[in-house]
């Protein structure tokens, strides 16, 4: 009888017990060094490409390219978080695991409103691949909390050598999905009434063919009341920065061909930094707005960036949208507006004056977001440098020679053990007698530089000294008026039980 009762008191003392040990263990979590703090990661183990991004029913998951064992890639399953602001995260358990035909690769989610597969109206149905490059599909009708395979699958069969990461859609005027799948250095079209019956339609390939072709992306979007459509790819190797970079073009699109309106001369990049990969956009957006997350890593170094007991995030979710340049329709980006609800702020200034090297005295943090307008006057290679400490920093710099705002992490510890990790890399940018409008977010181990109100892109992982948490302006031969600065510190989305 004691010993019975006994058990009884150490169970409960149990049941108390655990639920206070793991949330402890959740906010120990998210603290290691290089971890980013307003960025999503996975509690543990290695992330690549975001997958299947969807809203609904109050919302919005983020699956991802996950190898629970391990942080290093290895046997893909699908990861899976949610959150209802596309800033705070709570992480799920796995949603697909491989299975006997193969391990899960890159892919879609969409809303089956219609019932048009059979698995249910209002049924979540991923697309996906398998690393055989077979494409699958499974469902959920418990908002997404547990998938069943398709027991038809494959639905594809593998029709080329690298031929993944399908993304599909519903084109409203032919009312039929469509899907933009990779196919080695080209992407293909397919139609179909039912997401599980394929029939081929077109292949479009252009701009940047040296590499393969992955992670395709396909939607429209709206200029002076005019749709173009976007057609985004990700690419492989020798992207401007060095190594996996994405590409997009913008065109018509009529259910069965996209034309590209600036073929063939033009590549467009959606980021110049060497850290923004594989990302595609959400589906069924409940306020029609387009936003794309990106996988914040490059394939030449993800393998060895020194980070503990996880590897990978992703970017911050950017909305899309197009704007007009002397150069013609463009695509530009800008944070969720909901990451303003992290800013405390810090200081403001006005018309700073900056020659050499100005230290804004107390202000500094690692979790920084500064949002800087500057003219240049007469200086000939000016900036900012952020995570500054004593022989460490990464700098955005802006030279007016080579008309080029550029990232410079040379100063990133470690540097020395990541191999191909690009010291610099710059996008073209002529301020055409404009000040520079820089917006710019900071985190524990990534800058993402937004330059004329999100016209240009720069991702970068830094992998900074974790003490160095300063901020300055420079300016070489000359000086710089910075017309307007607003520096806020961003609060931790994990300070919360993830
Ligand atoms: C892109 C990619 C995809 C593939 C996945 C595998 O980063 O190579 O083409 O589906 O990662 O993890």
């Amino acid at each position: 009888m004691l010993k019975i009762r006994l058990t009884f008191v150490l169970f409960v003392l149990l049941l108390i017990l655990i639920p206070g040990t793991m949330s402890m263990q959740n906010s120990l979590v998210y603290q290691e060094p290089f971890r980013p703090q307003y960025h999503y990661s996975p509690p543990q183990a290695w992330m690549n490409d975001p997958n299947g991004m969807v809203y609904f029913e109050g919302e919005y998951h983020l699956f991802y390219q996950h190898n629970p064992d391990d942080v290093v890639w290895g046997p893909m399953h699908w990861g899976h978080a949610v959150s209802t602001d596309l800033v705070h995260w709570e992480t799920l358990p796995i949603a697909l695991y491989p299975d006997d035909n193969g391990t899960i690769f890159s892919g879609c989610v969409v809303i089956d409103e219609n019932n048009t597969a059979g698995f249910g109206a209002n049924a979540m149905v991923a697309v996906y691949s398998y690393d055989v490059q077979t494409q699958g599909v499974a469902y959920s009708t418990d908002r997404g909390r547990t998938w069943t395979k398709y027991e038809g699958n494959p639905v594809l069969p593998a029709l080329a050598p690298d031929f993944r990461d399908p993304k599909v859609i519903w084109h409203e005027p032919t009312q039929q999905w469509v899907m933009v799948i990779s196919a080695g250095r080209e992407v293909r079209f397919f139609t179909s009434p039912n997401l599980r019956d394929w029939t081929y339609a077109s292949s479009f390939s252009a701009g940047h063919i040296v590499a393969t072709w992955e992670v395709p992306d396909l939607f429209p979007l709206e200029i002076d009341g005019e749709t173009r459509w976007v057609l985004v790819v990700s690419v492989g190797a020798l992207a401007p920065a060095g190594g996996s970079g994405t590409q997009y073009f913008i065109g018509t699109f009529d259910g069965m061909v996209f034309i590209n309106d600036n073929y063939p001369s033009t590549t467009l990049w959606l980021d110049y930094g060497a850290d923004n990969y594989a990302g595609t956009t959400w589906s069924n957006e409940p306020n029609g707005k387009r936003i794309f997350i990106g996988w914040m890593n490059n394939w030449t170094y993800a393998n060895s960036i020194p980070t503990s007991t996880w590897r990978g995030a992703a970017t911050l979710p950017r909305e899309f949208r197009l704007v007009r340049t002397l150069e013609g329709i463009r695509l530009a980006q800008t944070p969720v507006a909901a990451l303003e609800n992290l800013r405390t702020l810090i200081g403001t200034w006005d018309n700073l004056t900056v020659s050499g090297e100005h230290i804004l005295d107390d202000i500094g943090g690692r979790t920084l977001e500064i949002i800087a307008e500057i003219e240049p006057n007469a200086a000939d290679r000016w900036g900012l440098v952020v995570q500054r400490g004593e022989n460490a920093g990464t700098h955005i710099v802006y030279n007016p020679a080579r008309s080029s705002l550029l990232i410079s992490r040379t100063d990133t510890i470690d540097s020395g053990y990541i191999p191909n990790f690009t010291p610099a890399f710059g996008a073209p940018l002529d301020l055409n007698g404009q000040p520079l409008r820089l917006r710019i977010f900071v985190d524990e181990s990534s800058v993402e530089v937004f330059a004329q109100d999100g016209l240009i892109s720069l991702t970068a992982q830094t992998f900074v000294d974790p003490a160095a948490n300063g901020l300055a302006f420079f300016a070489n031969n000359g000086d710089i008026t910075v017309t307007h600065l607003e520096v806020y510190a961003l609060e931790s989305i994990w300070s919360e039980t993830p």
